[in-house]
């Protein structure tokens, strides 16, 4: 199926306001956002195709979902409804652990408010699912109304489904959007670009098609045995931006900001521009960075966010294709090809312009990680159990499932380093609910085989004498990674260093903070996003395994 490049407009989702304005000052509000199953236009020539899609109403929802934009200490309440039908669009599998309705009917789903810091009810606990009009409901749901404080840093977030076993599917299906929050007293005098035409959140994901223009998605088990559909990781060969296949967009020469999320469920992007133009970053995923850092490149893992400027004034031609260039599965997988290697088109107008938007040297500066706050030091491994035939079949931490009782159980406003020590061959992007890090360190491990061998053994980093084998080359971590984020890239073979901070920068809020509570928090990698608790953690990566 070959789709012409740069057909079609860059769509702007719908905005939907988180709060109200009564007599100029603004109010808490409270919003109804549905799931519905509806028909898509990826692009020009191709037939529409079945979704499952976000929205005030089934008319109105999109793919992705509409752009919610919060207010910094003003609440949000929304009521996520689900109005999915009775079956699925997508193959899902029942042999991993998933949420499947007593009556076997209706699509399981629940909303993760991702880099959100709120209390456990309103997480979006993968067990905390609901089927259409909450006629069932997971061992965990609380209640049918989310509520956001929005007290955190200004910054970027999004939301998607986070259902156990379904999430992979769910949202393959649609079920995604971007949650900005804005703090204008902060933000406003940097005078960064700003306002519908110049601020563009651009959620960038992959999907395979069928020529009747449904999603195809391998249906057949990599272990198929085991488990008859599950495939750890989806790679598409169509690259989508706001909804449309490699869209097009006119820009004038003048600077532009573009939250990019990366929404692929398995997908690392590494974004370049061919004509050589510059990413001018002024934030990551969760705060400002001190001050912008400029690169030519950006490697972004599944739910990571750029927050950047870029000049088109500074081009020397007409049009610029925003490109990647990286393997897939990232880093040591096929390299990229004519369509996957490319993302979308900007055409920039000829004419100068006075540009009013500018980048400030100094942005926000949050405090820098204090290690004597640090209450604990963990040590998280992640490696793979194998069949006989050497396909993976379980990825655990420290060889823990996810229905093992929570090992992890921070302190409310304390600081942990977490040594994180990946043992697969895959980079995943380790996401934390409820906390921000900051990455100090990433060191090699030298005989990696020796120490795993043990790792299966003892399941325990300390028994094993980690010390002892992470003492290879040391990788810097990118200036413009430096700041505080909620996920970051596991290098294989690497123990990375990073010190978590539980609820930071989160005042006068209402809620307590209790990481025994039921549902709890979790933390997890985000490929394919399936979703562990941790508190009682795991990680699974690629999906939903046993
Ligand atoms: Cu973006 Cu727990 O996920």
């Amino acid at each position: 199926l070959q789709l012409e490049m740069f057909v079609d407009e860059l769509p702007d989702m719908p905005k939907i306001q988180g709060f109200d304005v009564v007599n100029g000052s603004p109010k808490s509000k409270s919003l109804t956002i549905g799931m519905f199953r509806k028909k898509w236009k990826f692009h020009r020539d191709l037939p529409p195709t079945p979704v499952f899609a976000y929205g005030a109403s089934r008319l109105t929802a999109t793919v992705p979902g509409p752009t919610i934009e919060a207010l910094h200490g003003i609440d949000t309440y929304v009521e996520w409804q689900n109005h999915l039908p009775s079956k699925h669009i997508l193959p899902w599998d029942p042999t991993i652990p998933t949420a499947v309705p007593a009556t076997k009917k209706g699509v399981p789903t629940v909303v993760h408010l991702h880099g959100g810091i709120h209390e456990p009810a309103s997480d979006g606990n993968s067990n905390s699912w609901f089927t259409a009009g909450f006629k069932e409901k997971g061992p965990t749901w609380a209640n049918a109304t989310y509520h956001y404080n929005n007290n955190q840093q200004p910054g970027n977030l999004w939301y998607h489904d986070h259902a156990m076993g379904l999430t992979r599917v769910n949202l393959l299906a649609g079920l995604i959007g971007a949650y900005v929050l804005r703090h204008p007293d902060v933000e406003g005098p940097l005078k960064l670009p700003h306002g519908d035409e110049f601020d563009r959140p651009l959620l960038v994901f992959d999907r395979s098609f069928r020529t009747n223009g449904s999603i195809y998605m391998n249906s057949t088990g990599n272990n198929p045995s085991i488990h008859p559909q599950w495939q750890p990781e989806y790679f598409g060969d169509t690259i989508i931006v706001n909804g449309k296949a490699w869209p097009k967009m006119m820009v004038r020469r003048r600077k532009y900001r573009f939250r990019i999320i990366n929404a692929s469920n398995a997908r690392f992007f590494r974004f370049f521009f061919t004509n050589g133009l510059e990413f001018i970053h002024v934030a990551a995923d969760s705060t400002y960075l001190g001050e912008p850092v400029v690169t030519n490149e950006t490697l972004l893992a599944p739910s990571e966010i750029a927050d950047v400027v870029v000049d088109f004034s500074k081009s020397e031609t007409d049009d610029a294709i925003l490109a990647n260039d990286a393997p897939y599965p990232y880093p040591s997988g096929d390299p990229v090809n004519e369509s996957n290697g490319k993302v979308m088109k900007f055409i920039i107008k000829k004419n100068q312009e006075v540009d009013t938007w500018r980048v400030p040297n100094k942005l926000i500066k949050y405090p820098s990680p204090d290690l004597s706050s640090v209450r604990e030091t963990r040590y998280i491994a992640m490696y793979e159990y194998t069949s006989d035939t050497d396909e993976p079949t379980h990825l655990y931490i420290n060889g823990k499932p996810y229905e093992a009782p929570a090992t992890e159980t921070p302190k409310a406003g304390t600081s942990e380093i977490w040594n994180v020590i990946n043992l697969t061959e895959d980079n995943h992007p380790l996401h934390i609910h409820l906390g921000l890090f900051t990455v100090l360190d990433q060191t090699e491990l030298v005989n990696k085989e020796e120490f795993k061998g043990c790792m299966f053994k003892e399941n325990d980093a300390i028994k094993c004498h980690i010390s002892k084998y992470a003492r290879g080359k040391k990788v810097e971590v990118p200036a413009h990674e430096k700041g505080w984020k909620n996920v970051y890239k596991m290098t294989p073979g690497f123990v990375t260093k990073i010190l978590v901070r539980f609820s930071y920068i989160h005042s006068n809020s209402s809620y307590s903070f209790d990481p025994t509570a039921n549902p709890g928090y979790v933390y997890h990698c985000h490929v394919s996003i399936s979703p562990f608790p941790f508190i009682l953690f795991v990680f699974k990566h690629g999906i939903d395994i046993i």
